[in-house]
């Protein structure tokens, strides 16, 4: 079995080559031959000598082939390398953003986007991928709000769960399938002001109960490693948590896999004004439980005086060492060590029709129909004349979005090339893409050399939107203003494109908006007075065609929001389950209850809100049984019909509130969901089962455990559901 094979090979190894086994090294060079600069001269010998246990951003069959030979064939226990990447929303078929993704509530269609990304991945020789990323983002400020599953502890922990089956599939050793990485482990998420990296200061009971349960999942679900967070909690650096990683997830969870640090993060602690040294932070950081250090140059240089000098116990490093061998086993990678070096899966298996076909699936399927007055959508594909404005309306490479992986810039079909491609000979499509995105022009927006020249001003887009039957205006977001280290104070379209909008809307009141964006957007001016507006996020390779599926009504919308999108930036951060406070409501024209004297507290968008073409009516919501006990249940059911003309999807979502408990309690919290599909004039009953774990939480015995006490139920199609009923828990 693995754990003796395990032990087998640590009993041969010296000291140093078990730090070695801690060490995550960027980069490939030239496979030709060893490299010729002194970094990477420096990394080739560590190499030859076994004193490296994985290597990030080295892809191809060639180069990381030539990688694992240097290893195989100079080091003296030729143990192999795990080859890590960023496959966040694919690899080089680009699915949706992980936000836009989730907006799909399909955890099948999830899974099958992660399947696929695995599979081209390793078809190019990587066998690590850095994700899924299960951060809980509440504030829409964070760059990185768009790689996660939005605000919901539940959803997020079942699409953490999906997407880790997707990478891993049922055998880890099998050539299509990777390890995952669930990360940041933790709190991540809730960096003060939204600003990436920032401070978070976080309650133990908010801990448990937001953030951890996605990284919960991922345990339950055998993910392989885990991936430590930049950002410190309450005076603690994430890396350097002994009461995260050694004391929840390693004892208390009692999960064998490997934590890696993120990029420098180890050594970063000497910023935080947490270590004195690279040795200290490896001190710090091999204590609290963190087993491999990525780029951070602290193990290697820290961890074997450390040992020699009595500071930290042999068998500390040999504990990390074993759960990176481990996983190397159940890779397979110990019986071929070439296993992803398949030049043949390299030629065939990247950026197939089949996988285009996919990604158009998801995308489509992640659409979210956030208005549609007087029916205007769907148009139809022989409409005498569609006007198609906006800069990103032909743009080719925001669609690709942020953490990209090996796409190809300006790859995406655009907006107009996926409406011409849906619309009939006798449609007139004109285009102009009046003004720039205004994002200015800051390196790190801008860093990639896109398609977008060319304006031609608002007074072009207003004489060809004065001449069309309809508008569908594209407004949004570029690719890299979210991502990694791209917060932003303002979530608001920018001035250049309010004012297009005005513009336009001056002269042509049928106007339909398609939004390309990373993160939710506060747009009150738009919400008014747009007729429609299709959420599309970063839709990935395929996106002008899914668009365009949506448009003219191919596919009927079925997406729902999985983050709340606000009406004023300054409400950030904002969520539906939020608590209710001492003073939840205005009491004859009282000042002083929870508010903002100058918005409204709720969302302009709320979570789980999504239209369709056709309507659905809830009702006869029925609990089985007025109270049940411990390890008894109830069924919730309710009935929900197709009133419309076509056929459609909706996602039924069921939420608790828990009214009385030892800590306070969310006034409302989504505890269900199911995805159906439902034909003209059709009625479906629905029926969700509540359980002890249903109704869990971590208490204020800091456990988790079910608190007898009375429980409002709601079922609707969005959090703002108010059909309801009750139980109790006794
Ligand atoms: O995986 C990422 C992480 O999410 C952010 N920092 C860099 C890592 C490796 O690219």
């Amino acid at each position: 079995n693995i754990e003796q094979k395990v032990d087998s090979v640590i009993a041969l190894m010296t000291l140093k080559e078990k730090i070695g086994q801690l060490v995550l090294y960027n980069g490939s060079w030239d496979v030709t031959g060893p490299p010729s600069d002194v970094g990477n001269k420096e990394k080739y010998e560590k190499l030859r000598n076994g004193e490296v246990g994985a290597m990030l951003n080295a892809t191809s069959v060639a180069g990381t082939k030539e990688l694992q030979k240097t290893v195989m064939e100079n080091s003296r226990l030729k143990i192999p390398l795990l080859f890590g990447y960023d496959v966040i929303h694919g690899f080089k078929t680009i699915f949706p953003i992980p936000l836009g993704e989730s907006a799909s509530w399909d955890l099948e269609a999830i899974k099958k986007s992660s399947e696929i990304a695995a599979k081209e991945a390793t078809a190019s020789g990587i066998n690590w991928a850095f994700g899924p990323m299960m951060d809980i983002s509440r504030d829409a400020r964070w760059g990185r709000v768009m790689e996660g599953a939005g605000e919901d502890p539940f959803l997020a922990s079942k699409i953490a769960v999906a997407r880790i089956q997707g990478f891993q599939g049922d055998d880890l050793a099998k050539e299509n399938t990777l390890a995952a990485c669930a990360k940041h482990f933790a709190a991540y998420g809730f960096a003060e002001g939204g600003r990436d990296y920032n401070t978070v200061s976080i309650g133990e009971y908010e801990l448990h109960n937001t953030v951890l349960p996605p990284f919960k999942a991922a345990v339950d679900a055998g993910v392989a490693s885990m991936m430590s967070s930049f950002n410190e909690i309450d005076g603690i650096p994430a890396t350097g948590h002994k009461g995260l990683q050694r004391d929840i997830l390693k004892n208390t969870w009692n999960w064998d896999g490997f934590i890696v640090s993120d990029w420098a993060s180890i050594a970063e602690m000497i910023f935080h004004g947490y270590a004195k040294d690279r040795t200290h932070a490896a001190d710090i950081a091999i204590h609290a439980g963190n087993d491999m250090d990525m780029e951070g140059r602290a193990y290697e240089v820290g961890l074997e005086k450390l040992v020699k000098d009595g500071k930290v116990e042999e068998k500390l490093i040999e504990d990390a060492a074993k759960r990176i061998l481990r996983v190397k086993f159940e890779l397979g990678l110990f019986d071929d060590p070439f296993r992803y070096s398949n030049e043949e899966r390299e030629k065939t298996e990247i950026y197939t029709k089949e996988h285009l076909q996919i990604a158009r699936d998801v995308a489509k399927k992640s659409i979210v129909l956030l208005k549609n007055d007087g029916n205007i959508l769907p148009l139809k594909k022989d409409a005498k004349s569609i006007a198609v404005i906006g800069s990103l309306a032909d743009d080719k490479d925001t669609p690709i979005g942020s953490w990209r992986g090996m796409a190809t810039p300006n790859s995406a079909v655009s907006l107009l090339e996926g409406i011409k491609a849906a619309v009939s000979s006798s449609a007139k499509i004109s285009h102009a893409k009046g003004v720039e995105i205004g994002v200015g022009e800051r390196s790190f927006v801008r860093s990639l050399k896109v398609n977008r020249d060319n304006f031609d001003g608002i007074e072009n887009a207003v004489s060809v939107a004065k001449e069309a039957e309809v508008v569908v205006l594209a407004l949004g977001e570029e690719a890299f203003q979210s991502g990694e280290a791209r917060s932003q104070v303002s979530i608001e379209l920018t001035p250049p494109q309010q004012k297009l909008f005005d513009a336009v809307y001056a002269v042509n009141k049928n106007i339909v908006v398609v939004l390309m964006n990373g993160r939710p957007m506060a747009l009150p001016n738009i919400a008014e007075k747009a007729s429609a507006i299709l959420e599309t996020w970063h839709l990935g390779s395929t996106s002008g065609n899914a668009i365009a599926d949506v448009l003219f009504g191919d596919y009927n919308p079925s997406g729902k929001l999985p983050v709340s999108f606000p009406r004023h930036g300054g409400q950030a951060p904002l969520y539906y389950n939020v608590k209710n406070t001492g003073r939840p409501v205005n009491q004859d024209g009282m000042v002083f209850w929870s508010h903002y004297t100058d918005e409204k507290n709720d969302a302009l968008f709320p979570f789980g809100h999504g239209l369709s073409y056709t309507d659905f009516e809830y009702k006869d919501l029925k609990v089985s049984a007025p109270t049940f006990s411990a390890g008894g249940k109830l069924s919730v059911s309710v009935t929900v019909k197709n009133t419309g003309k076509v056929k459609g999807k909706e996602v039924v979502q069921l939420y608790l509130r828990d009214l009385i408990g030892s800590l306070t309690r969310p006034v409302k919290e989504l505890k269900g969901f199911q995805l159906i599909e439902l034909g003209p004039q059709e009625s479906k009953t629905v029926t969700f089962t509540i359980d002890e774990k249903t109704i869990q939480f971590y208490t204020a015995n800091k456990k988790w455990e079910a608190e007898p006490g009375d429980f409002k139920v709601f079922i609707g199609g969005s959090s703002k559901t108010e059909l309801e009923s009750n139980f109790s828990f006794k």
